[in-house]
């Protein structure tokens, strides 16, 4: 747990400020939380189940590994450095995962890096490999950070609450989100049509949602199509939501040799 993130968390229980006691998280109100010897902390009192399962994430953690995602890294790392003003900037990741973005987004600069997320075996998994970030499971329908804390909002294929969003954000900062486009793994969607009951994917929604709820700074496509070899494919077969339901490991991957990844990116700010 690192001391500059420690002032920036709120309790979700009574939102007041927190000191680190001993290895514990104390809160004005008296609420306390272990912090893991691993760093990670577990905001979410009580035992929320999500759809995602640490499987999932180790999965992901080796398509980022294999640097499929490194493009979009390198697209948010431009808005991001277009829009967060001053020195350390405060980087919040909505959704981070095992901390993929919140670890690789403009890597090596001074930023204070934040990552949360519901499922406690992917902010363990993140915990463990990044010791430069601070990682805490926590709910975006209730975010433990203090009001206007932070400079930029990661929110990457993960849900929104922009409420929230635009309470824990600064006056100036910013939310990145990505979103898929219509071609994203299409070659995986195709290969589980007979199992999908919608093989094509609409993208759009989101981006419609966001633009409405936002000032939106700019807007982009991020498209492109690699080879792939086999294990990679099953890799990205297991990590995909949108593969839920399919029976990935009986699944014919074999006609699989390229895979396209195609999003889109919106930045916006709440005026
Ligand atoms: C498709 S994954 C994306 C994870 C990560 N951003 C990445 O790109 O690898 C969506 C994530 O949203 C998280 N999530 C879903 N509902 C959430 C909530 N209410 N609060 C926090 N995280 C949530 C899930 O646990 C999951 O890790
Ligand atoms: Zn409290």
């Amino acid at each position: 747990m690192r001391q500059e993130a420690v002032s920036l968390l709120r309790c979700p229980i009574c939102r007041g400020a927190f000191s680190l006691q001993g290895s514990s998280l104390v809160c004005g109100g008296r609420h306390c939380y272990d912090v893991a010897r691993q760093g990670d902390v577990n905001l979410v009192p009580g035992r929320r189940e999500t759809f995602y399962t640490k499987e999932l994430f180790v999965s992901r953690a080796a398509a980022f590994e294999a640097g499929v995602y490194a493009p979009v890294v390198e697209a948010i790392g431009e808005a991001v450095r277009r829009y967060a003003p001053g020195d350390a900037p405060v980087m919040a990741d909505a959704g981070c995962g095992e901390g993929y973005y919140t670890r690789s987004v403009c890597a090596g600069e001074p930023f204070v890096r934040i990552g949360f997320d519901l499922c406690k075996d992917a902010v363990r998994l993140a915990a463990k490999s990044d010791k430069g970030s601070t990682y805490f499971v926590g709910d975006l329908a209730n975010i433990p950070l203090a009001d206007h804390s932070v400079d930029v909002l990661l929110d990457v294929f993960t849900p929104a609450n922009y409420a929230e969003f635009a309470r824990v954000l600064r006056p100036g900062g910013v939310l990145v989100k990505l979103s898929p486009r219509e071609g994203y793994l299409r070659q995986l969607r195709e290969a589980a049509k007979d199992h999908l009951r919608h093989a094509q994917y609409e993208g759009g929604r989101v981006e419609e949602y966001a633009r409405q709820r936002m000032t939106v700074l700019e807007e982009r496509a991020i498209s492109y199509t690699l080879p792939v070899g086999q294990e990679l494919v099953r890799h990205l077969a297991r990590m995909t939501p949108m593969l839920a339901g399919v029976p990935v490991e009986a699944l014919d991957l074999s006609g699989v040799t390229e895979i396209t990844i195609d999003e889109t990116m919106v930045v916006g700010r709440f005026e």
